[in-house]
């Protein structure tokens, strides 16, 4: 009989073996929770897409901050859904707006809260698009005008970062202009650097009403089979001033973010999205798979893969799982 040299399960025989070589950690210090937020007072409604994701009003958030901060999570993202919209997405800006309201809301009751904004227009226009339609298109100059406010506007609110989302060219520019002219060059952007036309956004687009009344989002958001053309994305956005680079969605995409992960210095976000935590959470509601495993193997792939941080759904959830293992 002849023996193999190397046995890798040597090093595979105790949980502590296991726990020496293993290479990727998952914390809660990378998770950061999306939080929708709706007009009214003492709103708390569970999006059906979505078991276990909420909107609530903005009276609520200070609440739902410091269980987040209680069971580790230290950065949230916020989504709006304003009460009115518009063709231009005049509401993104408004300074006592759904979002700029949520912001001073937080930073008031849990001002150790890092609060992260998504910056888009497709809650706010009446049309559903992420920019303003001239000639029955999404015109991107007069789109980069609006964001730059947009962002503006977020920062004064106290907004830590700003996270642009609706895929113009040119936007991280035109905001890091914004905020540096007025004093906020302090404020990162974490850039949706590499956003695909996907239909994993199903859910999101139910829970924020922001699915667009014609056409498609392909003309913005990129063609899932391109690779080559996310780095040509992603240089663009280190060269306007990202600070972060976001990948989303992630699981179909994780050959994405590892090829981000050797091709770039900045740190990597991925995004969890809507339409890969509710398969999570149905296939586990029917019993075919163990919910929290899956949660957490996602999750931690989405780290091996060479994500920094990680925006999901699951980050409650996932936060309590490594809570109480400590
Ligand atoms: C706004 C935006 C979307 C998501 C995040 N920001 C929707 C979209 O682009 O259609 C999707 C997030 C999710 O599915 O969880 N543009």
């Amino acid at each position: 009989m002849v023996f193999p040299e190397y046995r890798p399960r040597r090093m595979r025989q105790s949980a502590t073996f296991r726990g020496l070589i293993r290479e990727t950690q998952l914390n809660s210090d990378q998770l950061i929770y999306p939080l929708f937020v709706m007009p009214g007072k003492n709103k708390c409604e569970e999006i059906s897409s979505m078991p276990g994701v909420f909107r609530v009003s903005v009276d609520m958030l200070g609440q739902e901050c410091r269980d987040c901060l209680d069971l580790g999570i230290k950065s949230v993202i916020l989504f709006g859904l304003p009460e009115t919209k518009d063709a231009m997405g005049t509401g993104a800006h408004d300074k006592n707006g759904i979002i700029q309201k949520a912001i001073r809301e937080i930073k008031n009751k849990t001002p150790e809260m890092l609060v992260i904004t998504d910056v888009c227009l497709c809650e706010y226009t009446d049309h559903g698009h992420c920019g303003c339609i001239i000639d029955n298109d999404v015109d991107n100059d007069t789109t980069l005008e609006i964001l730059a406010k947009t962002a503006l506007s977020h920062a004064q609110a106290g907004a830590d970062m700003v996270a642009p989302s609706d895929m113009m060219d040119g936007r991280v520019a035109e905001i890091r202009a914004a905020l540096d002219e007025h004093n906020f060059d302090s404020i990162p952007i974490m850039s949706y650097a590499v956003k695909y036309a996907s239909a994993f956004y199903g859910p999101f687009r139910d829970a924020a009403d922001c699915s667009p009344q014609f056409g498609d989002r392909k003309t913005y958001q990129m063609d899932p089979a391109n690779s080559r053309e996310a780095m040509r994305e992603a240089t663009l956005d280190v060269d306007e001033g990202a600070d972060i680079l976001m990948v989303k969605p992630a699981v179909a995409y994780m050959d994405i973010i590892s090829r981000l992960r050797d091709e770039f210095d900045l740190p990597i976000a991925a995004y969890h999205v809507s339409g890969e935590y509710a398969m999570i959470k149905a296939a586990a509601e029917k019993g075919w798979i163990d919910g929290d495993k899956v949660m957490e193997e996602t999750l931690l792939s989405l780290r091996r893969a060479g994500a920094d941080m990680i925006i999901t759904y699951f980050a409650k959830d996932m936060a309590k799982i490594l809570k109480e293992r400590r």
